[in-house]
């Protein structure tokens, strides 16, 4: 990760590689300074804006423009990286994600850069964190297994400061580790997932997991394949049977001594989806090592939610398994049975994250949480659906999906809420058991959640736990080019999200 800190300075003085400044796209279209600029275009005798304008600067989101100071300022460099829309008002800010995803423009255009200082728009202490957790999330590069020259691959900048007035206040100070914090967790969740699928198998994700706890001070229960077939943990079983690399289901635990609230976080961790036995064609099985970012987001955001101390108790499960064809595999027609005694047939080996969720919300259930939340990279039909950046939000309860929904907005994640249409469960009606893994193809975001409910536990009342299911299945895992601070391959999707929603539940 990269150094950040706050500098109370002048932008124009600083003695860094080069200087962010911010242009808006003003309601005539044209260019204009973000606030922030002043300094920089002063030292270049005010004609930083026709300079932009020359170079055929928008300020339109995405743009990055270099200047050349000659001297003139401290840094020999100028970057002017595009915010989009200016706010309707003069006292309007801007969106906190316009800011996000500009620093993300800039560390990412700026790689190989050893200083970059960062001169936007700041609204108070509270402005610090959007600049910081895009500066540090569009620096991220994942070059473990890289041995080619330097030249080829730069570096991710290796010291970021954030020009603010005030530097020094506790204020500003936390708001700074609250982005480290996030930004950390998201990065550790992109590297899982960034990390071949030879050397995640469910037993290194789950002693990677235990590292974790063991430095955070968090307890941690790891059950390996045998305890799993001995308490009956069918689904995680039968989905991992085929592989040479056993299963495993991590419960994490983080607690807080004034808490309210519960919170049960579960995530699909698939290390490798080949489909099984129903094999997947060739050019769906290729990003398939993202098929754990739903458990890697549990997992990290929990680590998260401990080191922010927030006041709510949050338990993570990670079922993991790797879905192979072998000898020994489940067969399509196989009768598995669930953690609690519930039978489902497994109609298509492919449909196996709705078997090992199963497992881990009938067993997080037990515990009777306020709330139940999983994140799955589920289904192909949430890319239909929503496309690859937008994570579908499904549940039982319109309020929990609705705070998930307003969660992810603030916390810069793109998630719309769907419907889980009742008529939808009689598709997965089984001839010979309780329930069949698959049911309509149309739709099939919705079935994949109808499946899961069936799983969903009661609170004493007799009433469901309220619980929310995140599709991430194309949001985990970049497909496309890189844009804003989201890089190729892994993203972390989810992990800020649940941040957000945890901050919302300790102050609520
Ligand atoms: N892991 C996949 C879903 C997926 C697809 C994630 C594309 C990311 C990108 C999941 O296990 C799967 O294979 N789902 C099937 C379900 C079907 C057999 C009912 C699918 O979506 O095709
Ligand atoms: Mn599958
Ligand atoms: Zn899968």
């Amino acid at each position: 990760m990269s150094e950040i800190s706050l500098r109370r300075a002048d932008p124009a003085r600083i003695d860094a590689d080069a200087v962010v400044i911010g242009v808006m796209r003003a309601a005539d279209g044209a260019a204009a300074l973000a606030p922030g600029a002043e300094n920089i275009d002063a030292a270049l005798d005010g004609r930083l804006a026709e300079t932009l304008a020359q170079l055929g600067a928008t300020g339109k989101a995405g743009e990055h423009h270099r200047i050349a100071t000659f001297g003139a300022t401290g840094a020999p460099v100028i970057l002017a990286v595009g915010l989009g829309d200016a706010p309707r008002t003069r006292r309007a800010n801007l969106d906190p994600e316009q800011i996000r995803r500009a620093a993300g423009v800039a560390l990412r255009a700026l790689a190989g850069a050893n200083h970059v200082a960062l001169t936007l728009p700041t609204s108070g202490s509270q402005g610090i964190r959007p600049i910081a957790e895009g500066a540090l999330l569009g620096a991220y590069a994942y070059h473990r297994y890289r041995n080619a020259s330097k030249a080829d691959h730069r570096d991710p900048v290796a010291a970021i400061s954030i020009v603010v007035d005030d530097a020094r206040s506790a204020e500003a100070r936390k708001a700074l580790a609250r982005a480290q914090i996030v930004a950390d967790a998201v990065c550790a969740v992109r590297d899982l997932v960034n990390t071949p699928p030879s050397d995640l198998h469910p037993k290194e994700f789950a002693d990677f997991a235990a590292k974790l706890a063991e430095e955070n001070n968090l307890d941690i229960e790891i059950l390996d394949e045998r305890q799993l077939k001995r308490s009956g943990f069918g689904g995680v079983i039968g989905v991992g049977q085929g592989s040479v690399n056993p299963p495993r289901l991590v419960r994490l635990e983080y607690r807080h001594p004034r808490a309210k609230k519960t919170i049960a976080l579960i995530g699909k961790g698939i290390t490798f989806d080949s489909g099984g036995l129903s094999l997947k064609p060739t050019a769906s099985m290729d990003w398939m090592k993202s098929d754990m970012g739903g458990a890697a987001a549990v997992v990290l955001a929990t680590i998260a939610i401990a080191q922010l101390k927030l006041r709510v108790n949050v338990t993570a499960w990670a079922p993991l398994a790797e879905n192979m064809p072998s000898g020994a595999a489940q067969r399509p027609s196989d009768v598995l049975t669930i953690y609690g005694g519930k039978t489902v047939e497994v109609l298509n080996t492919d449909a196996e994250g709705r078997l090992v969720l199963a497992d881990a919300l009938v067993r997080a259930s037990e515990e009777q949480p306020d709330l139940l939340i999983d994140a799955a990279t589920l289904t192909g039909a949430q890319l239909v659906a929503l496309g690859a950046r937008t994570s579908g939000v499904m549940g039982n309860d319109d309020r929990l999906r609705s705070s998930v929904v307003d969660a992810a907005k603030r916390a810069g994640e793109q998630m719309w809420p769907m419907p889980l249409p009742p008529e939808l469960r009689k598709s997965l009606d089984s001839q010979v058991a309780d329930i069949a893994n698959i049911g309509d193809s149309f739709g099939g975001m919705l079935v994949a959640g109808t499946f899961l409910q069936d799983f969903v536990g009661k609170q004493d009342n007799g009433q469901p736990i309220p619980w929310a299911h995140l599709d991430i299945a194309g949001p985990a895992f970049n497909q496309g080019d890189p844009y804003g601070y989201t890089p190729k391959g892994g993203t972390g999707a989810a992990v800020a999200t649940f941040v957000q929603l945890a901050e919302d539940l300790a102050s609520g």
